[in-house]
């Protein structure tokens, strides 16, 4: 048992160390956004900063008004002082100026709403919150795109990394199992092709067959490389921050609604005791 165990673990920490993993079909796996941050008002502040600073140029945010981020801990002059451009008034909605039809001449498509992506973005197996921490994380450069910019969890993403110069510069492997058939024998063959992203978004591509008659399915392995580790794990960081932002604009009444819960199942407890006596004093004379 224990040296499943072992084995077992050897075999994860490997996968961690190449990078992720995953079959056909499926789409990128999502890394867990750290819900700690939800409860830290330091993080909820920067990445509100983040958000105005950096994602309401393109994107808005039009559910949320200036002045709720005094929920946050904020006051109003921190507000006015640091977050708000100078045609904003604190009870305005954070909308943007960019035109629509602008918009969707430089990008292809109308970069969308923000409030409420980190709930829409949840399936009945993943969270939202995964889902936006995965894709900030996730870009890589791609010579072949109109903004020099692809993403791994969203394919010819029509946004650009805007926050690379956090990340610092990353070259990306990809290294994929994939199945073909012979022109010639129209039989099955299996290859592995191996692509190297370098810093300017050029592909480099070798492949080589399988041997024939194995086992294989088809999957996708990547692996990152960083000029600066150090700079993505403090970038990992901002982005939880962000992401953290994100999650409460979704739903600022999220933490009332959960303290409100707790008194209305206490509430509950009490009114069974009485519930049940009463029943009992009814029922005493008729038995
Ligand atoms: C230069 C303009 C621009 C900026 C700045 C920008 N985005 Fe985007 N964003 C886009 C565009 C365009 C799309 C639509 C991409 C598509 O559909 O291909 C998009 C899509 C997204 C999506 C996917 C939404 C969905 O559900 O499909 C998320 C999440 C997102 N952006 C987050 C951010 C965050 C967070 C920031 C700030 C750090 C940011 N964006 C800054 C242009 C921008």
């Amino acid at each position: 048992m224990k040296k499943i165990f072992i084995k077992t673990t050897a075999l994860v920490a490997a996968v961690l160390a190449a990078g992720q993993l995953w079959a056909a079909g499926a789409t990128f796996p999502l890394d867990p956004f750290p819900k700690a941050k939800l409860n830290d008002l330091a993080a909820l502040q920067n990445g509100a900063k983040l958000f105005i600073n950096h994602c309401l140029n393109c994107h808005s945010a039009s559910a949320i008004r200036y002045n709720r981020l005094q929920d946050l801990g904020l006051t109003e002059e921190q507000i006015k002082e640091n977050l708000l451009f100078t045609s904003d008034k604190i009870g305005d909605l954070m909308t943007i100026a960019m035109k629509p039809a602008d918009a969707k001449q430089w990008f292809g498509v109308l970069p969308p709403d923000l409030s409420l992506t980190a709930r829409s973005r949840a399936t009945y197996t993943t969270s939202g919150p995964d889902w936006v921490y995965t894709y900030m994380r996730t870009f890589y450069r791609d010579s072949e795109r109109p903004t020099g910019w692809n993403n791994l969890l969203f394919e010819n993403v029509g946004m650009p990394h805007v926050l690379w110069d956090l990340q610092g510069v990353r070259t990306l492997e990809k290294e994929q199992i994939k199945k073909s058939t012979d022109e010639k024998t129209g039989q099955e063959v299996w290859k592995k092709v191996f692509t190297n992203i370098d810093e300017y978004g050029l592909r480099t591509v070798k492949q080589e067959a399988l041997p024939a008659g194995g086992y294989y399915h088809e999957s996708t392995q990547v692996k990152w490389n960083a000029q600066d580790a150090a700079k993505v794990k403090a970038y990992d960081s901002q982005i939880a921050d962000l992401v953290a932002y994100m999650t409460w604009m979704a739903e600022p009444y999220a933490k009332t609604r959960v303290q409100l819960g707790v008194w209305v199942l206490i509430f509950l407890f009490i009114f069974t005791i009485f519930a049940w006596g009463l029943n009992r004093a009814y029922w005493k004379d008729i038995k």
